[in-house]
């Protein structure tokens, strides 16, 4: 059972090996930013174990992803209006049975999203961490998994562990790595440069750049705020980054991310490195 439609919309989802690395945070930050970048945007919640997204954008859910699989409430019911216009599907917190659905708990939701899908550009899922099978599943319905890394050592190593065992189990060979909490572009991508030398010593895997989020405070306020960053603190260093990712992503054929050389180079241009 995977996504069946006729539209084009991508299907973005947010993965990390280790826990607290900001994948809630790069879920909604980026959907806004895409929506804000033109597209139609849904976002879901797929972490069944810490649903969070909703607690990020102030949203009181009256229904869940549980209430849906549970024949509760339908599609219609749960789908809540959030920032930027976008379109959020609140997940199912706390049920104690893992941070995953189950292959049938995804099979049902899939069918339910189905319909719908055609009518967004974009889909983002914010996923549970960790690497069990239910988790790489899911992560492979999608058609662009994204890979969070922070500069942390552990993060780096189980970053790797899931990219290789979304590799074996599920033969995914191309991700987008997003490099967050670091403290400035060019330490993102020689984390990134570093990741991928160590993933294509040992896997041929393609892994793409989708750029850095710097470590920024005003992320943590906004968390304080029960707001998403982009609406709080649209200049912040954080909100521009979520820009420039979304704009690449909303056009893949535009701007690649400069090498760190270069970016040296640009800096030393207009004297801001
Ligand atoms: N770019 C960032 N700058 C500063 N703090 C961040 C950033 N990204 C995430 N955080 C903080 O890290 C914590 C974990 O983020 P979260 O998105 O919940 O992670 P995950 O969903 O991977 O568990 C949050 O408290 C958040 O405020
Ligand atoms: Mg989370």
């Amino acid at each position: 059972m995977s996504f069946q439609r006729s539209g084009r919309a991508q299907i973005i989802a947010v993965a990390s090996g280790k826990g607290g690395v900001g994948k809630t945070n790069v879920s909604v930050n980026l959907a806004v930013a895409l929506a804000r970048a033109g597209g139609r945007v849904m976002l879901i919640d797929c972490d069944m174990g810490l649903a969070n997204a909703a607690i990020l954008m102030g949203i009181d859910a009256t229904f869940t992803i549980g209430d849906l699989l549970a024949g509760r409430c339908t599609m219609d019911d749960l789908i809540r209006p959030g920032p930027g216009g976008i379109s959020f599907v609140p997940g199912h917190s706390g049920t104690g049975s893992g941070s995953t659905l189950t292959h049938s708990e995804r099979t049902r939701l899939i069918e339910a999203l189905g319909p719908w899908l055609d009518d967004f550009d974009h889909v983002v899922i914010d996923t549970g961490s960790g690497i069990e099978a239910s988790a790489l599943a899911l992560i492979a319905e999608a058609d662009m998994p994204m890979i969070v890394v922070t500069p942390e050592p552990t993060s780096f190593i189980d970053a790797y562990a899931l990219v290789k065992a979304l590799a074996v189990a599920q033969g995914l060979q191309r991700f987008q790595v997003v490099a967050n909490m670091v403290r400035h572009d060019i330490a993102g991508r020689e984390l990134f440069d570093r990741f991928r030398g160590v993933v294509t010593r040992f896997l041929d895997l393609n892994l793409d750049y989708a750029g850095a989020i710097p470590d920024d405070p005003y992320v943590r306020e906004a968390v304080l705020r029960k707001r998403c960053c982009l609406e709080a603190f649209p200049g912040s260093g954080a909100s521009k980054a979520f820009g420039r990712i979304a704009r690449r992503l909303a056009r893949p054929d535009i701007q690649p991310v400069p090498a760190p050389a270069e970016l040296r180079l640009m800096g030393e241009a207009n004297g801001t490195y």
